[in-house]
């Protein structure tokens, strides 16, 4: 099979005329070729190794060359990265120990003297939940002295935000503001990371290599390769149901995938993600308005191929990035682009893209004589979507399961759709395969005692997960108490997986179900209302030692954080008792979140 990934590399190759002779550039092509994405990264770092080995070698077990790889994540994204960094550290004979922002207090700065941070950004630009003590800490200047400290920022994000990176930009200011030196300069990653982040460790152990060469020679120990659920395996669509009742403002499906053939191998809490086709109506329409053939070859990191296959299945070309408006802008005379891109504009940059997409830049700024490849230029690769697991592999062994809202809105005089949420709901046709990966997320767990009880809330798609989790510990047999807390619009149309909720109810399985429909009466109630309504029974459920989970929108998710700290108040603590008892239950594991 002719791998998706070796465009990447050949591009590389091409690169190295200079260094490599025809032959050796054939056989490492022919090397690529064989390699899927994951087997590509780790070969490259393993030759990065060797060619650090060959030229300076790094004091093995050095106390100087410690280093602490700190990591703030939401979605796991930073603490995997975290983790192949000081593995590949590890490699070159580099000590480095890997460190949640929630569990490290600032002073521990002042004891480090190489910090490595990795670090995502949501919300509109926050830093991630684990992360926000330290970062308040460190944006108010709360830092100790650092001369003499070195450290560097990877920070990781999404373009299409218009606080792009802001949370590493953070880190990266207050770090150098406090006195300590940078080994690099900042590293912002779009969704596409794995190559920038991989680029950024080869140059973090040539730049601690350089700090420190001696002249003992080692070999390192290679990489581990990615894991195997690491990897994107097909999974073919065996069944979709609207779980959204006739009526429903929203548009609920619930699929099902065969995995049997590709062995997907998943835990509770994990999420798939898959790189959906953009929908073809959208991609006819930018050919038209763009007046390009659709049989135009495009060079892409994928070789060159038609126009068409590069819009449909390549690139992103409905979300407005600032690199992407940065580029159609340079390229155009239209003097509102130019000024939306002004430092002036900043703020006005997020307000100015809502709603708007890629075919309403073309279709307002056209530009003449565009041709295919600079149009390509500009865009940045699709980006692969998640969605929650739905089921338990031990109860539907060899599938999976997700629950997917179709998003659908009109803005700007236009019916838009989401692009990922749709192919699930109508493009995907039943039997069709499309490739998946597991993404998994040890930050959202089951407790191992199968006797502590739960309490999940959720909105929304939100509940997906609890699904897997009730089906799990149904299979586990666990003996601990479930409480869910879900909440939709209406209960005759939203309220998702309503029979196996209820089944589980009568069966016992689930000891409590609240429910919280926000249009079914005059006042809008919500999940994070019901929980200050069952405030005493929610802190006598903590106090017991239940573990306490949080799925769906970000908005919710902090709603429900501010609902906590309510009941923990009525229930006698104070504001500071009760974020300390908060940052208590996270920093033991009993207080988990998912939210997006
Ligand atoms: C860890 C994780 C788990 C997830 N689990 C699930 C899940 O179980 N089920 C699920 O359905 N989703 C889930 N999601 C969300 C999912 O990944 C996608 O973000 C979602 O389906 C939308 O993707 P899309 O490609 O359809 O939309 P896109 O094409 O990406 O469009 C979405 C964009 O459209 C814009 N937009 C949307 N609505 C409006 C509006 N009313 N007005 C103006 N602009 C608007 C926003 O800019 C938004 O970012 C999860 C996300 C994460 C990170
Ligand atoms: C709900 C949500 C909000 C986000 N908000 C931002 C943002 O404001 N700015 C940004 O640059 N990236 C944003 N991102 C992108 C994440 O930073 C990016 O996906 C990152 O790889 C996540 O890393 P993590 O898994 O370590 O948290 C957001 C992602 C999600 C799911």
């Amino acid at each position: 099979m002719v791998n998706n990934y070796a465009g990447g590399a050949m591009d590389l190759i091409y690169q190295t005329d200079f260094l490599l002779d025809s032959r050796k550039q054939e056989d490492l092509q022919r090397f690529a070729e064989g390699l899927n994405r994951e087997q590509l990264l780790w070969a490259s770092g393993f030759l990065t190794g060797i060619g650090i080995t060959a030229t300076t070698q790094i004091r093995a077990g050095s106390a100087e060359v410690c280093v602490t790889v700190l990591f703030g994540t939401e979605t796991g994204n930073a603490k995997s990265l975290a983790s192949a960094l000081a593995t590949r550290l590890s490699a070159v004979g580099v000590q480095a120990i890997v460190q949640d922002m929630l569990t490290y207090g600032r002073a521990k700065l002042r004891r480090d003297h190489v910090v490595l941070v990795i670090v995502s950004t949501h919300g509109d630009g926050e830093p991630p939940d684990s992360a926000r003590v330290l970062h308040a800490a460190l944006t108010k200047g709360q830092i100790p002295d650092l001369q003499g400290k070195r450290f560097a920022v990877l920070a990781l994000g999404d373009a299409s935000y218009p606080r792009f990176c802001q949370a590493g930009k953070d880190f990266d200011t207050a770090l150098a503001a406090a006195g300590a030196t940078r080994l690099l300069p900042r590293t912002d990653c779009d969704v596409d990371y794995e190559e920038i982040a991989t680029h950024w460790m080869e140059q973090i152990i040539g730049a601690l290599a350089t700090n420190n060469a001696t002249h003992t020679t080692m070999f390192p120990a290679p990489t581990p390769l990615a894991k195997s659920d690491h990897i994107s395996l097909p999974a073919t669509l065996v069944e979709r149901v609207k779980l959204s009742g006739r009526g429903s403002s929203r548009e609920v499906w619930h699929l099902e995938l065969d995995t049997d053939e590709s062995e997907l191998h998943y835990t509770p809490g994990d999420s798939i993600s898959l790189v959906p086709g953009n929908p073809p109506q959208i991609v006819e329409e930018l050919l038209d308005r763009l007046e390009l053939d659709h049989l135009a070859s495009v060079q892409t990191r994928h070789g060159e191929i038609p126009l068409v296959e590069a819009l449909t299945s390549r690139y992103e070309i409905t979300r407005i990035t600032r690199p992407f408006l940065e580029c159609y802008a340079q390229l155009s005379e239209a003097k509102v682009l130019h000024s939306m891109l002004s430092e002036e504009s900043a703020n006005d940059f997020g307000e100015w893209t809502y709603g708007r997409e890629i075919i309403d830049i073309i279709g307002q700024y056209p530009i003449k004589g565009l041709c295919a490849q600079s149009f390509i230029d500009c865009l940045r690769p699709l980006p692969a979507r998640r969605y929650s697991i739905a089921s338990s592999i031990m109860s539907s062994p060899g599938e999976v399961h997700l629950t997917v809202a179709a998003v659908r809105y009109s803005s700007h005089g236009r019916e838009r759709i989401g692009v990922a949420s749709t192919f699930l709901a109508e493009r995907l046709a039943v039997g069709r395969s499309i490739p998946m990966r597991v993404e998994v997320n040890t930050e959202f767990r089951l407790p191992e005692n199968l006797g502590q009880p739960l309490i999940m809330v959720a909105a929304g798609t939100g509940v997906a997960p609890f699904r897997a989790f009730l089906q799990e510990r149904e299979a586990l047999g666990a003996t601990g108490r479930n409480w869910l807390i879900f909440g939709d619009r209406h209960l005759s149309t939203d309220f998702l997986y309503q029979r196996e909720w209820l089944r589980w109810l009568k069966d016992g399985r689930l000891t409590r179900l609240d429910v919280a429909f926000s249009r079914d009466q005059e006042h809008k109630v919500y999940v994070q209302d019901r929980l200050r309504e069952r405030a005493a029974d929610i802190y006598a459920w903590l106090e017991e030692g239940a573990a306490f989970y949080v799925c769906g929108a970000e908005a919710m998710g902090r709603a429900i954080q501010q609902a906590l700290i309510d009941a923990l108040r009525s229930a006698g603590r104070t504001q500071e008792q009760a974020e300390k008892y908060i940052l208590t239950l996270k920093q033991e594991g009993r207080y988990q979140r998912d939210v997006y």
